[in-house]
């Protein structure tokens, strides 16, 4: 059921991005359409806005010949690039925008000379949140990380549910087209810009207002400790690599070494996704470790105390691999959100409660598919290596000031390399200096070392409250 319906139409819906459709079998690769001579292979930053109105990370990019500006979320769970035309129904329509929010920055194609068609009306994508898009498929130009990629297949929305087109950077199995096709993350590599289909994540603190997104390379001064990888695992029923599925071997709250799952479960990487998913059993055991109220299906939101943000030690521990295999340490302030007096102002009732002082919580309960979202994400430092099936991760070193950046080589794969020993500090004045804590040792400093500024969610609330609702309400559970 949905809550105050009112609030459902203010605000951007934003995706949470693992495109649902089947993936067809035996596809072939594309003749590389780019056949000069070998470049040297380096590697490509881009920045991504933390937009917590928009509830995502948004790219900067541009599409055409001369570029047009466009503002992609970044999407490690879909595999399409799209943009909207400057004639989508949304970007037309003024009820539609209301519901939605008014279009970002939009592409009209008649204005860009290496512009082609290439499939009327094949295009057509949906979200696990229900949103979605459909229009051509054509290819142009896309400017991107300080450089050029030729010739990219892109959708081009004609109507669409979301205010801004993807940039999804999956695998190619998992195109929304009939046929799957070489996607930006394949010619990334036959354009020779970097030497394997992989790139590292970086989204930075919940306050950080960007992230970054390397492709081709790590960033050893981004990420406490040694980077671990573990398997990607394969879609059983296609028999293909499709999404960032990994599994989570175990789940304990601080210190204490209850684990809170039975069993492994996989779980998807997933950028697009603003919230963590987890089996509802699981997701009812650290409800009661933070003495959080699952409120989801009526206010579309699980409540906690905002006094719990000053518990430093109860940070959230995800393992992977293993017992040498990375763990994840996920600190109260990642999890704990305070957004909810925002949702009272536009008109949210909140149910009874056994505290005063009103917080959201960063996971929720869903059955039959797992996704690790920004409220994970955004403490580790995540490196996807699509080559070689690997994803490898390490503790981020959050509001890094300096870079250290290595390739990454089809030869080697992942360099599994150590970053700094800790979380570095930073003070008013400017000066860095590291806190004396390994990044391996059992208690988290950096979390106790934090400020804890209040967000101004003002702003932000309205579009996740319509997230959340459009989530709870809209066919997620139909997978
Ligand atoms: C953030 O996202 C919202 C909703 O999509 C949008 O209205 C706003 O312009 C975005 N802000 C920036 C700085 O991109
Ligand atoms: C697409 O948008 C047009 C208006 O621009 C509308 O007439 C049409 O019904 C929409 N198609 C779909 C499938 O929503
Ligand atoms: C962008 O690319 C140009 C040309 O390759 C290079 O000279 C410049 O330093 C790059 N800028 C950044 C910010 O990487
Ligand atoms: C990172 O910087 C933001 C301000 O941009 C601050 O609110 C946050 O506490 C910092 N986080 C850490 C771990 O230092």
């Amino acid at each position: 059921m949905r809550a105050s319906p009112s609030l459902i139409g203010l605000g951007a819906v934003v995706t949470s991005a693992v495109a649902q459709k089947v993936v067809p079998m035996g596809f072939s690769r594309g003749n590389p359409t780019h056949t000069s001579l070998r470049k040297r292979a380096g590697t490509y930053s881009q920045e991504l806005n933390n937009n917590l109105t928009g509830g995502g990370y948004y790219a900067d990019v541009a599409l055409g010949t001369p570029p047009q500006p466009v503002t992609l979320i970044l999407d490690t769970g879909s595999s399409d690039v799209w943009v909207l035309d400057s004639n989508a129904n949304l970007c037309q329509s003024r009820s539609l925008q209301f519901l939605y929010g008014t279009c970002l920055a939009t592409y009209e194609p008649t204005d860009s000379s290496t512009y082609e068609i290439v499939d009327r009306d094949a295009f057509e994508i949906s979200y696990l949140d229900g949103s979605g898009a459909e229009g051509d498929y054509i290819k142009d130009t896309f400017h991107i990380a300080n450089t050029s990629i030729e010739a990219l297949q892109v959708g081009l929305a004609e109507n669409s549910t979301i205010n801004s087109g993807l940039l999804g950077i999956g695998f190619n199995t998992n195109v929304a087209a009939a046929e799957p096709y070489p996607n930006i993350v394949d010619l990334f590599v036959e354009q020779d810009l970097i030497d394997t289909q992989a790139y590292s994540l970086y989204l930075d603190d919940l306050r950080a207002e960007t992230g970054t997104i390397l492709f081709g390379g790590i960033d050893t001064r981004k990420f406490i400790g040694q980077l671990k990888s573990v398997d990607i695992l394969i879609d059983e029923r296609s028999r293909t690599y499709s999404s960032f599925t990994v599994s989570l071997d175990s789940l304990n709250v601080g210190s204490s070494s209850d684990d809170l799952l039975t069993q492994e479960i996989p779980v998807i990487l997933d950028s697009g996704t603003t919230l963590t998913y987890l089996p509802p059993r699981v997701a009812r055991q650290i409800y009661a470790e933070y003495e959080a109220v699952d409120d989801t299906a009526d206010t579309g939101l699980v409540y906690a105390n905002c006094e719990l943000l000053s518990e430093e030690d109860k940070t959230l521990n995800f393992h992977f691999g293993g017992n040498d295999g990375p763990v994840i340490k996920v600190p109260i302030d990642e999890l704990v959100l305070d957004n909810v007096k925002g949702y009272i102002g536009l008109g949210l009732e909140l149910p009874d409660l056994p505290f005063n002082d009103v917080c959201s919580f960063g996971i929720q309960p869903l059955s039959g598919i797992y996704l690790l979202g920004d409220t994970f994400l955004r403490s580790a430092y995540v490196v996807y290596d699509l080559t070689h099936k690997k994803i490898a991760l390490a503790q981020a070193n959050l509001n890094a000031t300096g870079t250290n950046v290595m390739e990454i080589t089809a030869a080697s794969g992942i360099p599994l390399v150590s970053g700094v020993a800790a979380q570095e500090t930073h003070t008013s004045g400017g000066r860095e200096d590291d806190v004396e804590n390994s990044g391996s040792s059992d208690d988290d400093e950096s979390a106790a070392t934090r400020a804890l500024p209040t967000l101004n969610w003002e702003v932000a609330t309205v579009s996740l409250v319509a997230t959340l609702f459009s989530l709870t309400g809209a066919g997620l559970f139909a997978l």
